[in-house]
């Protein structure tokens, strides 16, 4: 086979701050997928693309080119328009679980291809693996008669989806690449139009616990993927949301399940409700529903039903009691005060190392163990009162989880400044 390029010619067009072709691009990707082009060569590539950029066209095409590597999905034969969501990731973000539901009990449908988490934020999958006989793995026939039935559909993607973004992302998490907003960009969103949805609402984190901390990065970030999505005739919309402060006061993954169940039955934190509803809005505004009344289908028990429904599908029982730790470990407050810091991070790395997350793919997760708050920042304390609860399987584990949180929370005086970094959701790019 003669091969349309020299692949060192491309890079050397990049590194001089060039722009790529749309047929370099498509070849550059097949080329690589095929094996063609080396990892080292890739490696440079990514790097030259991390430094110099890449203009709006060439991450079209670089998302467009991933998607083609691998299958896509469509709904065509679906009676319902469909809508999904997407999350950077952040602590204690179970929002995908009382949202999918939420939206599907409008009569809309929510395929959600989910992943499993690595570090320290939650994959919505192994939230989901804590409730008795609950699978992740669905047939294509079950994914799409699930999606009919009952609207929501949470299940593990298959590699078939842009297969070329699974190459290059693992390249990138080992050549310091990860970090370039047209890769993350490209990346996300090649999964996600693959997916075949007709529309996508993007939650992208900033702060201390989300993957990019920078506001100004994060809203970058968001503008991106939003161009992607509409260049690729995917209706997109994004908020920005504040990642500082663990979201609600449940990290983990059973526990994480209890909080989600308490949204969908009217109550649940406040801040996990705020996000939850102003999400679903946006997914049922872009189905054509701007008017649903999202709280009164959470205060009058559709939500749920679906959620009942959702979860039966996959062969979970909605009632099973859910796993509970063996040991458990409270943290008190020392003196009088307000508590004043939480932050995200931490949290979220106690919660790992007592056992909720994984440091490997192959690792098992513990899915008792995490977190529970009992006071967020801006509460009053008083000293002696239980300001978290740590649950793990195994004892020897907490001693490292408590390193984690060293200067991570503060109670200070009535009246200080409260380090929650602003609003929950500040800002929406559309
Ligand atoms: N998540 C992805 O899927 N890809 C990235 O590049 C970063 C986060």
């Amino acid at each position: 086979m003669v091969e349309a390029f020299d692949v060192v010619d491309l890079i050397r067009a990049k590194r001089d701050k060039g722009t790529l072709s749309t047929a370099q691009i498509d070849w550059l990707i097949d080329a690589y997928t095929r094996g063609y082009v080396a990892d080292e060569q890739m490696s440079a590539m990514t790097m030259a693309i991390f430094l110099n950029g890449m203009e709006r066209e060439e991450i079209r095409d670089l998302t467009l080119a991933m998607i083609a590597s691998g299958e896509t999905l469509n709904f065509d034969g679906l009676d319902k328009p469909t809508t999904d969501k997407h999350s950077t990731g952040g602590v204690g973000d179970k929002i995908t679980l009382p949202l999918a539901p939420l939206v599907a009990s409008f009569g809309v449908a929510v395929p959600q291809l989910s992943g499993r988490g690595l570090g320290h934020t939650g994959g919505t999958l192994d939230k989901l693996e804590s409730i008795p006989g609950w699978r992740a793995n669905l047939s294509n026939e079950e994914f799409h008669q699930q999606l009919k039935d009952v609207g929501a559909v949470v299940c593990a993607a298959g590699s078939g989806l842009a297969p070329a973004d699974g190459k290059l992302y693992a390249l990138r998490d080992i050549t310091g690449t990860v970090e370039a907003i047209p890769l993350i960009a490209s990346s996300i969103m090649s999964k996600k139009i693959a997916e075949g949805t007709a529309a996508l609402v993007l939650d992208v984190k900033f702060g201390s616990g989300a993957f990019m901390q920078d506001p100004a990065r994060s809203r970058e970030l968001a503008e991106t993927m939003v161009r992607i999505g509409k260049d690729a005739g995917v209706k997109t919309v994004a908020l920005l949301s504040n990642m500082n402060v663990p979201l609600g006061l449940a990290i983990g993954n059973a526990n994480e399940v209890r909080e989600s169940v308490e949204v969908l039955a009217g109550g649940g934190p406040k801040d996990v409700v705020e996000l939850t509803v102003a999400l679903a809005r946006e997914m049922l505004a872009l189905a054509g529903q701007p008017d649903a009344d999202v709280e009164a289908a959470l205060a009058d028990g559709r939500a749920m039903d679906t959620w009942r429904a959702m979860i039966s599908a996959q062969g979970g029982e909605p009632d099973a009691p859910l796993p509970v730790a063996k040991e458990s470990h409270v943290v008190l407050a020392e003196r009088d005060g307000v508590l004043t810091t939480q932050h995200a991070l931490p949290f979220g790395i106690s919660a790992w190392r007592l056992g909720a997350g994984r440091a490997r793919k192959e690792d098992p997760v513990d899915h008792a163990a995490g977190i529970d708050l009992h006071a967020k920042p801006g509460d009053t304390v008083t000293k002696g009162q239980p300001l978290f609860t740590m649950h793990t399987s195994d004892a020897a584990r907490f001693d490292r989880a408590l390193e984690a949180l060293e200067g991570a929370y503060v109670v200070g005086d009535a009246g200080s400044a409260i380090e929650d970094g602003g609003p929950l959701i500040a800002g929406r790019v559309d």
